[in-house]
């Protein structure tokens, strides 16, 4: 069966590998890509995108749109530099795509192919959730169209990335976030406890450049180039030596086949005040929890499974 999926993303290093598995992948449609701040500015991501999905060449048409420059509160702080790069790719340069972006605001493209197709759509985040909760905004019935919905973000019980207890997307735009959790929406969630556990290293992409297929070696070789980089920032904030987290490539294997994953339901808000904790999940996962929507979260997963499943839709 062919999954439909949309995609709201800020690329940067780990969203061009799940960008590149979903345009690689036999049973899935990618029907578009949005693009908000974050890793980078939403235009650079929007760029990015598309030169990505020239390197991926699927085969069809992905349109491109762009979204949110800033959270729904305050302002966005800036690109991360220190972790995916001057352009989000890790300074990598790929060659220019002769597509242009869409002229439609991302979320106003949301809500209106998930009005065109009710119950179909899968929506998979790879960045803040601005654009969704804009969208939400324009659509309160959103939940109801979208068949569900796949947000790579949020630490349940790991320690956050972005500050001892939140995660990037999550700690973004939390207001964005806590919107998304309370609406209802068919939601899992992929964040640190998970993404950490996956680690993709060197000798994968070793690996990967000798099983691939011809057609795949730009892919193998942009992946090489692009990790180096990441690696490094890695093995600085965590000691990792020639590996990384997979934190949105995660998310969009799950998105496709959730089977390499454990999931409990709980109710999810999201710190919008505090001192040290804005942006930290919280999850209630007491036996008699707090009144709310039961949001799906990943709480553990095979990780071998999971890496040998995300490579081999780019080997032979
Ligand atoms: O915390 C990891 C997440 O933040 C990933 O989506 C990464 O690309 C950044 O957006
Ligand atoms: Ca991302």
């Amino acid at each position: 069966m062919l999954r439909k999926i949309l995609i709201d993303c800020d690329t940067g290093i780990d969203d061009a590998l799940a960008l590149l598995y979903a345009l690689k992948h036999p049973q899935v449609q990618v029907l578009g890509i949005s693009t908000g701040f974050g890793n980078t500015s939403a235009d650079q991501a929007a760029e990015n995108t598309l030169r990505i999905i020239r390197l991926a060449q699927p085969g069809y048409e992905v349109p491109v749109f762009v979204g949110a420059s800033k959270p729904l509160e305050g302002d966005w702080a800036g690109p991360n530099v220190k972790v995916h790069g001057i352009n989000g790719i890790g300074g990598v340069v790929l060659p220019r795509s002769e597509q242009k972006v869409s002229a439609e605001p991302a979320p106003d493209w949301i809500v209106r192919i998930a009005r065109q197709m009710p119950g179909e759509l899968t929506l998979v985040t790879l960045g803040r959730l601005t654009n969704l909760a804009l969208a939400l905004q324009q659509e309160p019935r959103l939940p109801e169209l979208l068949k569900n919905v796949v947000t790579m973000g949020g630490a349940v019980v790991a320690p956050g990335n972005a500050s001892p207890v939140a995660e990037a997307n999550i700690m973004g735009d939390p207001e964005a976030a806590d919107l998304v959790m309370q609406a209802g929406f068919n939601l899992l969630l992929v964040g640190l406890d998970v993404t950490h556990r996956v680690q993709l290293s060197k000798a994968h992409l070793d690996a990967l450049s000798r099983h691939c297929p011809p057609e795949n070696q730009a892919i193998s070789d942009f992946l090489q180039e692009v990790m180096e980089p990441y690696f490094d920032f890695n093995r600085h904030a965590d000691h990792f030596l020639d590996r990384c987290p997979t934190h949105d490539p995660l998310a969009m294997l799950l998105a496709v086949d959730p089977t390499p994953g454990i999931y409990r339901k709980m109710p999810v808000r999201v710190e919008c005040g505090g001192t040290f904790c804005r942006g930290m999940i919280v999850a209630d996962r007491r036996t008699v929890p707090m009144e709310g929507p039961y949001i799906t979260v990943c709480v553990d997963v095979d990780a071998e499974r999971a890496l040998e499943t995300l490579l081999s839709v780019f080997t032979d």
